[in-house]
């Protein structure tokens, strides 16, 4: 075969031979019995030449800049935010206009939502795409992506974006022509004649919104068959045991690749291959394909690292970032979705036990790979840690889920959350729980109720669990409007395509007037603000806290604290969070227990320098605070 590139370019040729024994041994273990395998695999290599030579020569200059800092998305320079562009300032030209306020706070790398074209009513939030190359009309214009890239890379901030790699919107072409009965494109799709396939695969597939959305399939009358739609009913899931859909999903991957995209995040990965009597989840054909995506990148792209979306048990997420002969061979990063939520249960509960009986399961990422680390993002909380890491704690996991749930939905009495459960499930009883960062962390009851104190309390919880999520390792990415304090939006009821789904209501419309208030000294967006910005700022003055695989949990002997250590060549940062509403305290035992630690501890975030020394016998923690202790 002849791969043609244009002018002769040494690197492609590099890195293709230095990859083409993966890409060939993972498609032909992917399609070995497809018909057409080997002409579909001329196609990849076709796909990769042309993605390459495609590629805008600004965009090889900057994947050779990333590939000299080696590793270059580990820095703990990096802090990156989550937003829908709308309802964040209207527009893709608004948001090029805005680039100062991110500087201003610190953020240097933008996650934005799903921009692609996806239906105004049915579109899951833009994540049932219609068309994968299109700009919807209502963000702007391809080109207008373009000058924000553009403007970004100026001012050296990164970008990421989502590929809806597990279906498309049932308005797209594909499931257009699917539905006129072009049997090419029903082949893109599961379609069955009846019930007989779609029964045995409900049997033991969950589900994943089912209250509007129960079972897995979806009856199409104009052509009469059942489509598998695994999220909403008219999601349908792509067949990737066709070949050909994989090739056109990663031409798509390097559309979005040449347009600058830094961090591809890659939406749903867990659902993406389908076998039946299986969960159809985390499959071990899903990782074949996200290995073959990597290399493949690898390849023509080098500079675009891949975010794996896969909110999944703690042992299955670990093998996002691969095992075997792939370990760091599949995605760059991964979600640490189990984190995130053992953090909202130890706020809830004041009690860090199941947070550090978790740890274990979490701590083997290899190496030059990292999370993305959160408190809250677009979805609801899923509390998906396992069950015996709650009963290690002590706890009836059934009881203490639904604590959980009583406590964030605000049911509880003296709860002062307010957020909502989301995707009930009536035959289990599980579900997940929406609500903002702020309004979970009683700050919306706290102002409802004109109650000073504890609007303290809540604003204390907020940048706890903002520094907690910031130091643990990996980049943290911020949901728009927390950081000054936003709480939940309930205008989402009023509009018919929103009301079903109660995600919406942490999903706010930017007010600017509101947000003009970050600068008036003594309010409760400025106080947050400043305090996000402030963490944000030591993390990106501290090299230790990139990440190097080099985090441990401290013991600390008190249940109600939550402690780490990072440590880099001869420093080491104590980080310490206490979860509860009480003052506690901890004894020297808790930092010589990993050493010989210096007296005097330098803590960046009071400015303070703190000793407890054996004279000194005791920390004192304050409720819901936090430090971060430097020692040599
Ligand atoms: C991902 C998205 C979520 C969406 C789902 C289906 O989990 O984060 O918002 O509903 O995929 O695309």
């Amino acid at each position: 075969m002849k791969i043609d590139i244009g002018n002769s370019d040494n690197l492609f040729f590099t890195r293709f031979i230095a990859n083409a024994t993966a890409i060939k041994f993972l498609y032909y273990e992917l399609y070995k019995n497809h018909p057409k395998v080997d002409a579909i695999f001329d196609e990849l290599i076709d796909t990769l030449a042309k993605a390459y030579t495609d590629r805008p020569i600004a965009l090889k200059h900057r994947d050779n800049g990333k590939e000299k800092k080696g590793n270059w998305f580990l820095s703990n320079e990096i802090t990156g935010m989550s937003l829908y562009v709308d309802r964040f300032c209207g527009n893709l030209k608004n948001l090029g206009d805005k680039l100062e306020y991110f500087k201003k706070l610190g953020v240097n790398f933008l996650h934005l939502m799903p921009i692609m074209q996806s239906p105004t009513i049915e579109s899951d939030g833009g994540y049932a795409v219609s068309d994968f190359r299109k700009v919807a009309e209502r963000f702007g214009r391809i080109e207008d992506l373009k000058v924000l890239q553009e403007k970004m890379s100026q001012e050296k901030m990164y970008l990421m974006m989502d590929i809806v790699l597990n279906h498309t919107s049932n308005r797209h072409e594909w499931a257009q022509k699917a539905k006129e009965g072009d049997k090419k494109y029903q082949d893109y799709f599961y379609m069955y004649n009846d019930r007989n396939i779609p029964d045995q695969f409900d049997k033991t597939m969950p589900e994943i919104f089912p209250e509007v959305a129960p079972g897995n399939f979806t009856y199409i009358p104009e052509c009469n068959k059942w489509v598998m739609t695994v999220f909403h009913n008219y999601q349908w899931d792509l067949n990737y045991s066709n070949p050909s859909v994989f090739i056109e999903m990663l031409d798509t991957i390097f559309f979005y690749a040449n347009l600058g995209v830094d961090v591809l995040r890659i939406d749903a990965p867990a659902f993406i291959w389908k076998q039946l009597g299986t969960g159809c989840q985390n499959l071990p054909q899903a990782h074949s394909i996200l290995c073959l995506i990597k290399q493949c990148v690898q390849v023509s792209a080098p500079g675009m690292a891949l975010l794996g979306e896969a909110i999944v048990a703690p042992k299955e997420i670990m093998k996002y970032f691969g095992t075997g002969l792939y370990a760091a061979k599949e995605c760059d990063f991964a979600y640490n979705a189990t984190h995130m939520a053992l953090q909202w249960d130890a706020l809830a509960t004041g009690d860090t036990r199941v947070m550090l009986a978790a740890q274990h399961a979490i701590s083997q990422k290899p190496y030059g790979t990292s999370w993305i680390t959160y408190t809250r993002c677009h979805d609801d909380i899923g509390l998906g840690y396992d069950d015996y890491m709650i009963q290690q704690a002590g706890y009836n996991a059934y009881e203490h889920r639904k604590y959980l749930k009583n406590y964030y939905s605000g049911v509880q009495p003296g709860s002062p959350a307010m957020g909502a459960l989301f995707a009930i499930n009536p035959k289990t009883q599980d579900a997940r729980i929406s609500g903002s960062l702020a309004s979970l962390c009683g700050l919306e009851k706290a102002i409802d109720n004109n109650d000073y104190y504890a609007i303290e309390i809540s604003i204390k919880k907020i940048l706890m669990m903002q520094a907690h999520s910031f130091f643990i390792g990996g980049v943290p990415m911020l949901f728009y409007g927390d950081e000054l304090g936003y709480t939940n939006d309930y205008s989402y009821l009023n509009d018919t395509g929103k009301a079903y789904d109660n995600r919406w209501m942490h999903r706010p419309i930017i007010n600017w007037d509101k947000n003009k208030k970050i600068d008036e000294e003594g309010s409760i967006e400025e106080r947050i603000f400043s305090g996000t910005k402030r963490l944000i700022g030591i993390r990106s003055k501290l090299e230790i806290v990139s990440d190097f695989k080099n985090l441990s949990w401290l013991h600390p002997h008190n249940i109600h604290v939550a402690g780490y250590l990072r440590s880099y060549n001869d420093s080491k940062l104590y980080c310490v969070f206490n979860f509860t509403a009480e003052p506690t305290f901890l004894t020297w035992f808790a930092f010589k227990q990993h050493g010989p630690v210096s007296e005097k501890l330098f803590d960046h975030w009071s400015g303070n320098e703190f000793s407890i020394g054996y004279d000194n016998e005791y920390l004192i923690l304050e409720p819901y605070s936090f430090h971060l202790f430097e020692t040599k």
